[in-house]
């Protein structure tokens, strides 16, 4: 029996390493699969999904690992040409979405939408972020990114850098990461810092040291994933402005890193990564993003198939 048949994806919490291990291994089984016998996994299937904030990259992955895998995609990208307009409450839109689909994607700007979501939905919810809170299938694709890209994730150094305070993509990678023997660096402004509270269970698990300095760590570090400041989670556009800008990594910080790091970011970027550094071996932002329409394929096949693949 294939676990993740008719699974919820709420949060990167209620997986565990070999879960990783399994959804890591479809993954791969995707990407080699002969296109055909890859057709038969989503043929006949429907995803539904519903993004209340926007988004490029999760919609269109998600889009696209459905065509991969045979199905067809239906949603709402734009609320205000939905009947949210008219005053339709997210429990009813929610109703109508798991009527019409097999399984649903939602992105919301509230913590706890997508738990919130499963309870209402007759069919599967995967969390396509949720507020400050969590976006699993970014973590899993990161994980993926750095499996592939560094042929290990134990035994790393790992550098998160920039808002670490609202940046959905940290939380899930961290709890992700802390079923891993991984080194942990978490590089801020002092007012971005990681929101203790929502690390404290697994802080005994992870090996954490913090700083507001990216010097300090930048030649020991292998992957060195950079986050955008969340300027739209600001309740005061002032505070944004201090700390726009804080770290910008260019050709300058590439000499400074070890030869063989990587530099990951789950986009989008505004300037925190200059584009003269996308050429360089270093660069696996985009890399990353296209692993993330593979481990969506792989994550909705073994939803949507008893037996898995
Ligand atoms: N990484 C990510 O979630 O990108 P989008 O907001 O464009 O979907």
């Amino acid at each position: 029996m294939n676990e993740f048949y008719q699974k919820d994806i709420i949060s990167v919490k209620d997986l565990e390493k070999p879960q990783f291990e399994k959804i890591f291994a479809a993954t791969d089984r995707i990407i080699q699969m002969d296109p055909n016998e890859r057709r038969e996994l989503g043929r006949g299937k429907t995803l539904g999904y519903l993004f209340f904030e926007p988004s490029t990259r999760t919609t269109l992955s998600f889009q696209a690992a459905m065509a991969l895998i045979g199905g067809t995609s239906i949603g709402i990208s734009d609320v205000s040409l939905s009947s949210t307009k008219k005053g339709e409450s997210l429990a009813d839109t929610l109703r109508m979405m798991s009527i019409y689909s097999d399984i649903l994607a939602l992105r919301h700007s509230l913590d706890g939408s997508s738990r919130f979501a499963a309870e209402i939905s007759s069919k599967p919810v995967i969390n396509a972020g949720s507020g400050t809170e969590e976006h699993p299938t970014q973590a899993i694709q990161d994980l993926y990114t750095i499996k592939k890209e560094k042929n290990k994730i134990d035994g790393l150094k790992i550098g998160i850098i920039g808002d670490l305070k609202y940046g959905r993509t940290v939380y899930s990678l961290l709890y992700a990461l802390a079923n891993y023997d991984v080194d942990i660096r978490l590089i801020s402004p002092e007012s971005l810092k990681i929101r203790s509270d929502s690390i404290y269970e697994i802080q005994k698990k992870l090996s954490l040291k913090e700083s507001t300095n990216l010097e300090e760590y930048i030649d020991e570090l292998d992957v060195i994933y950079v986050t955008r400041i969340q300027k739209e989670r600001f309740p005061d556009e002032e505070e944004y402005q201090k700390v726009r800008g804080s770290y910008k990594i260019g050709l300058d910080v590439i000499q400074k890193m070890k030869e063989n790091a990587i530099i990951m970011h789950p986009l989008p970027r505004i300037d925190e990564i200059s584009t003269d550094v996308d050429n360089t071996p270093q660069a696996k932002y985009f890399k990353q993003a296209e692993y993330g329409k593979f481990t969506r394929a792989a994550l909705l096949g073994l939803i949507l198939n008893q037996n898995g693949f």
